[in-house]
């Protein structure tokens, strides 16, 4: 605040000066009115003369020049700028001409003589029997007392303001440091506060125009506890899953030490290389998801991708393990390609997840065979709007890639159907292997796509269906080929 006030001040001192400056000439102006017009009351033309006669005395003279300060000169002169009366010294007008003001009114101009400003008043003496006959009349002031009086107007304007203007620095210090008392106040806390320290911060005895900023700052800290709590709790039950398989790897390693057989040692060593391979699962399935999901929203390494071919391709790489469970696959899909806007590893894992799920879930015989039908479609639906949590009404997408996986398998209820998409969640753990982070990661995926994943039990009470909704990849028809990015929706999951 110092700096605007000491830009202010220089810039009041200039504006004191010029308001001085015409409050001073106001009364000397006034005075040096009344005596051009005494002057020229003293004017005559005389019929016949050639020259008007200035009946203007001596002590008359002496009362003009009567002035203790400022030297003063008066003159008459002709239209031909000829001196008839007066002081020879006051400059006549250069160009001599008729000056405008009529007659009785006085004008002013500022002249020079010797280096010194002259104020000087003027009127006009028009014959009134011949109206191209006229004299002027100038009566000329030296500046000493107007100087004087400006001075002294700005001196009392600017010298208290040098008591003043102190006064109001230190008030204003005073007060802001007052005022931001309570913030720093508040920073003082902020940065005394360890880093897992999440608990809010009280808003008692802070100002009222501060407190919207802490129960912010609050809430922030809210959500980050949250999310630190998911996190941590993620982490104790990835830890517990990794330990399981490798107990098992150590236990069996044990065993394997004790075995002379080789048959035996074989089976050992078989059952230490399937632990292995769960252990690596989990691990995969955990970078995976992680990779899902530290993307943040927004789609990268992201290109236009046909989700039929992608499911395709996957669908292809399953037909003989889903063989060897005698299950059949099968593959439906529109000829012309259904596009989507989207990561293609993600993707890919997406539907290896539904398909593997589909598979390990499903079982068959050479005579009844499981089946397991994979479809791609594109759905038109009515545009329509949904709203946010602030109420407003955003567009979703009308358009969809829809991917669905009908299995003849164990199925589930509804319940289990939205229960196995948290993570670890398994429905009957002790008969099936698997790290129960598959729909998860499906989930995480499709949201991360703009996009939703369900599970439907089927209406014929066996087997379930597999269904993800993504934004279908719309090419504008007038602009270049731009991506289709549909908000990101409320309650998509
Ligand atoms: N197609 C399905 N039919 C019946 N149950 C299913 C099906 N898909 C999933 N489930 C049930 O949901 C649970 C969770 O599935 P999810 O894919 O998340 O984990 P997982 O298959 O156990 O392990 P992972 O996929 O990580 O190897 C499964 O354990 C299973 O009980
Ligand atoms: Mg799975």
């Amino acid at each position: 605040m110092l700096a605007p006030l000491l830009f202010v001040w220089p810039l009041s001192i200039v504006v004191t000066y010029h308001y001085a400056m015409s409050v001073a000439a106001n009364p000397f102006d006034q005075s040096l009115r009344e005596d051009a017009l005494a002057i020229s009351r003293q004017v005559h033309f005389v019929d016949g003369a050639t020259q008007p006669v200035v009946s203007f005395s001596r002590s008359a003279h002496a009362l003009l020049r009567a002035d203790e300060t400022d030297v003063v000169y008066y003159h008459v002169i002709s239209s031909e700028g000829k001196l008839l009366h007066g002081d020879r010294e006051l400059p006549a007008p250069i160009p001599m001409q008729k000056p405008t003001t009529p007659e009785n009114q006085v004008g002013f101009r500022d002249a020079e003589l010797g280096g010194e400003e002259l104020r000087v008043a003027y009127t006009l003496v028009t014959s009134p029997d011949n109206p191209k006959d006229w004299v002027l009349v100038e009566v000329g002031e030296s500046l000493e007392k107007r100087n004087q009086l400006i001075n002294q107007i700005v001196a009392s304007v600017i010298l208290p303001q040098f008591f003043i203007v102190p006064v109001v620095v230190v008030l204003v210090w005073f007060g802001l440091a007052q005022g931001l008392r309570p913030l720093q106040f508040l920073q003082a806390r902020i940065a005394s506060r360890r880093e897992n320290d999440l608990s809010p911060m009280t808003v008692r005895r802070l100002p009222e125009e501060i407190q919207p900023l802490v129960e912010a700052f609050n809430d922030l800290l809210d959500r980050m506890r949250d999310n630190l709590e998911v996190q941590q709790r993620f982490i104790a039950d990835a830890a517990h899953q990794l330990k399981t398989p490798l107990t098992a790897l150590k236990t069996q390693a044990q065993l394997a030490m004790y075995e002379d057989e080789p048959d035996a040692l074989r089976g050992s060593l078989q059952r230490i290389g399937s632990s292995v391979d769960r252990a690596s699962h989990l691990v995969s399935q955990l970078l995976t998801l992680a990779r899902a999901e530290s993307s943040g929203g927004e789609i990268q390494a992201e290109a236009k991708v046909d989700l039929a071919a992608l499911v395709r391709e996957v669908a292809e790489e399953w037909v003989l393990p889903a063989a060897q469970k005698h299950l059949e696959l099968d593959f439906e899909a529109p000829a012309g390609g259904v596009p989507v806007f989207g990561n293609a590893f993600l993707l890919r894992e997406l539907v290896s997840n539904l398909i593997d799920n589909a598979i390990r879930y499903t079982s068959g015989t050479e005579a009844a065979p499981g089946l397991i039908h994979v479809r791609v479609s594109d759905v038109h639906e009515a545009p329509h709007g949904a709203q946010n949590e602030d109420g407003a009404i955003i567009k979703r997408p009308s358009r969809w890639a829809v991917l669905e996986i009908e299995d003849t398998g164990v199925g589930l209820n509804e319940v289990q159907a939205e229960l196995v998409f948290e993570r670890f969640f398994r429905v009957d753990d002790a008969k099936t292997s698997g790290s129960g982070l598959g729909l998860p990661i499906v989930r995480e995926i499709a949201t991360y796509h703009h996009g939703e994943a369900v599970l439907i039990p089927n209406a014929s009470g066996q087997g379930v269906t597999a269904r993800v909704r993504l934004p279908l990849y719309v090419v504008a028809p007038a602009a270049p080929a731009m991506p289709y990015r549909p908000p990101i929706m409320p309650g998509s999951v």
